[in-house]
Parts: structure tokens; sequence; C-alpha cells
């Protein structure tokens, strides 16, 4: 069962119209929210992104925190699987006819529609995954969760194709993010990463994986990593919600460090997986 606009259908029965602005702009906004055991990961976080997102492209918020929350709990609850991604989506609705102009007035479309969660396996996080550098030529509000997502698809796809993971975004030198990722390096036991930006989306798992390295002490430099920094970094890894935090061991068929996943990968998904199942006891409030 899913929540389309207020109401509970099978998948399979819900309908939109072809007058959404999701479907002919892409005029929208999305979050994926993580729940272990039926315990949604960090909801909160992901609703004010979701609120920054809307702010963003001036779409008010059709629901309140407290309504979104009620409704994340009780798609979930009707699922048939513990583990889930559950998509969040909003979109501009309908106006009278295909054009530009915001309709007045706005009735948002919303969407809440839980998928299973499979996270990596033990085995591949002690493999690692391999990744391709691409240039990053998207829009210059990767800031905000948006449905427009071609770029996005087109260049993970570009790294499935090639038998990689993911396709990690370099603008002009610089680092971005991941296809659909924010993006770690280590070099001589630091962890770095680029600061937030209107360039990449701020990672809620990213925003947990600082939280834990000054947590635990890790030398860590949140500033702008160059290409060069990293194609000769000992560690690089993926975090996301569905990935949470995955080692990258080929970058462009070359060997990332020793071509093993690094110790502080190790360490630091310990520190995560730990963190997560200690706010699932509690609840699920982090
Ligand atoms: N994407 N950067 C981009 C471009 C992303 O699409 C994602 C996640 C992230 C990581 O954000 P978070 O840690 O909050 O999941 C970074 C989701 C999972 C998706 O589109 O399916």
């Amino acid at each position: 069962m899913i929540y389309l606009n207020g109401d509970w259908t099978a998948l399979a029965d819900a309908r939109v119209s072809v007058l959404d602005r999701g479907f002919l702009f892409a005029d929208g906004v999305y979050e994926v929210v993580p729940v272990y055991s039926r315990h949604p990961f960090r909801l909160d976080e992901h609703l004010g992104r979701l609120q920054a997102s809307l702010d963003s492209i001036r779409l008010a918020n059709p629901l309140p925190a407290s309504q979104w929350r009620a409704l994340v709990l009780q798609a979930v609850a009707q699922q048939d699987f513990e583990d889930q991604q559950v998509y969040v989506q909003v979109t501009r609705g309908c106006g009278p006819n295909r054009d530009f102009p915001f309709p007045d007035p706005v009735q948002p479309s919303t969407l809440i529609y839980p998928m299973p969660l499979i996270t990596a396996s033990a085995e591949l996080k002690a493999q690692g995954v391999s990744a391709i550098s691409r240039e990053d030529y998207r829009w210059l509000r990767c800031d905000i969760k948006s449905l427009a997502l071609l770029a996005n698809v087109l260049l993970r796809n570009e790294a499935l194709a090639q038998g990689c993971a993911e396709s990690i975004l370099l603008r002009d030198g610089w680092l971005t993010e991941g296809a659909a990722s924010n993006i770690f390096v280590v070099k001589g036991g630091v962890l770095c990463c680029p600061p937030k930006s209107q360039l990449m989306l701020s990672g809620i798992t990213y925003d947990v994986v600082l939280e834990l390295a000054a947590a635990h002490r890790v030398p860590l430099e949140v500033r702008p990593v160059s290409a060069q920094e990293l194609r000769a970094a000992d560690e690089i890894w993926m975090t996301s919600s569905t990935r949470e935090i995955l080692p990258i061991t080929r970058l462009d068929g070359v060997a990332v460090g020793s071509g093993h996943p690094g110790p502080l990968a190790a360490q630091m998904d310990a520190w995560y997986q730990a963190f997560k199942h200690n706010v699932l006891r509690q609840g699920g409030a982090s």
C-alpha cells in the first residue's frame, strides 16, 4: 500500500494525471528515508531537508512535519518487509495545461512509497566496489533534492554499464559528490570531504559520518578536495541512506590505496552500525 494525495492504494492501482508538474517538468522534490526493523532512521532530519528543498523551489509544504511523521509510520506499518526505504515525493500538482507559470491555487501532489531496503552485504563491504570519475555537468542547485535527476540517472548508468557502482563527480577539478551519494576520502589517517554548498546534496548519512568522526576524534578536514587528492587517496567511501558507508576500491580501473577496503572504512562502518542500533533501541529518535 502507498499513500497518494490523501488515499491509501495498492501500488499497481496508483494513478496521477499527465498534467502533474512532476511528470511534465520534474517540478517537485523528494526524500528517501531508511527504515530498519520498522524504525525510521533520522526521520526528522529527512523531513527538515524536505522542508528546505520545498522552500528552495517556493512550494508550500502541504503537510506539517507531525503529519508527515504519522503518515510515514503508517506507511511503514502496512508493508510486509521490515527494512524499508521510504520514498517521499511532493510535486507542484496539476495546472490547467502544460505551461510554465505556477498554478494558482497550487494543489501539491504527495506520495509516500515504501520499498524494501537491502543494504550492502558483509561480503560487498569486505570487497569494496568500483567507481568511475566524470565531469559534474549538473545544474548549480544540487543542494535541492529535486526530482530532476536525469543527469544523475545518466551518470549512475554510465558507471553501471562499466560494471561499477558509482560515478564520482568532479566540477572543474574539484570533488562534488557521487551520482547518488556523498564521497569521502582518507589520506594518511585524515578523513576529508567537501564542505556543504549548492554544488552537492547535504547528505543525512554525510552528517552522521561527520558526527561519528568528531565523537571518535578522527582527524577530519572538511574542505575542497581536488581530483589529484581523490586519485591519491588511501581510501574512498560513498555514503547514502541506502548504501550506508561503502568503500570504493577501484577508481577508473586503478586500485584505490591497497586496492582493498581500508581500516578507517571498516571502523566507521562499525561505529555507524552501532550508532544506528543504539538509536533504534531508543525508538528511532536520533
Ligand atoms: N540519494 N548525493 C546525491 C546526489 C544523492 O542522490 C544522495 C542520496 C546523497 C546521499 O544523501 P543521504 O545520505 O541523505 O541519503 C548524496 C538517494 C538515496 C536516492 O536518490 O535514492
